[in-house]
């Protein structure tokens, strides 16, 4: 197939297929991984960065931790992570982190904490 689309002279027509096979096969790739990239996504980045870092604004006003940080990360157990994920976060007697308990399944959040766990650097 590579000699076809390397020997069409339509730049448009190639980009469009190297986008679309690249959509495809990344498609593929992130069926597994998916879910627990787009929960953190939609959940948690907000506090805690994209990455991690929990600097954001939100994330400073309420002193998330940076999680890229080998010893941040060596301070909680994945089964504190995981009471921290489903019941919340309490500090000095306000709630800083919500509890997900009623919003993620138990597979979701151990699919976060291992997540989580990938963003150490
Ligand atoms: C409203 C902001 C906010 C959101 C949203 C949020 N967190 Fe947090 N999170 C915090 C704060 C604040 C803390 C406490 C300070 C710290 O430990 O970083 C915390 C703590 C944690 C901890 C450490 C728990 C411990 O025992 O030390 C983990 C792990 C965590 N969050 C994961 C998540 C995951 C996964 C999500 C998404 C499902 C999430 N957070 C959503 C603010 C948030």
């Amino acid at each position: 197939m590579s000699r076809e689309f390397t020997d069409r002279k339509d730049p448009l027509m190639k980009t469009i297929v190297t986008v679309v096979v690249c959509l495809y096969i990344a498609s593929a790739l992130c069926m597994k991984a998916g879910d627990a990239k787009t929960n953190w996504a939609n959940n948690c980045a907000q506090c805690h960065g994209p990455g991690g870092k929990g600097d954001t604004k939100m994330g400073k006003m309420l002193g998330a931790m940076d999680l890229t940080d080998p010893k941040k990360q060596a301070s909680f157990t994945d089964a504190k992570a995981a009471a921290a994920i489903k019941d919340g976060v309490k500090q000095n007697g306000k709630t800083t982190m919500k509890a997900f308990g009623g919003k993620l399944t138990d597979d979701e959040i151990k699919a976060l904490i291992a997540y989580v766990r990938t963003l150490k650097k």
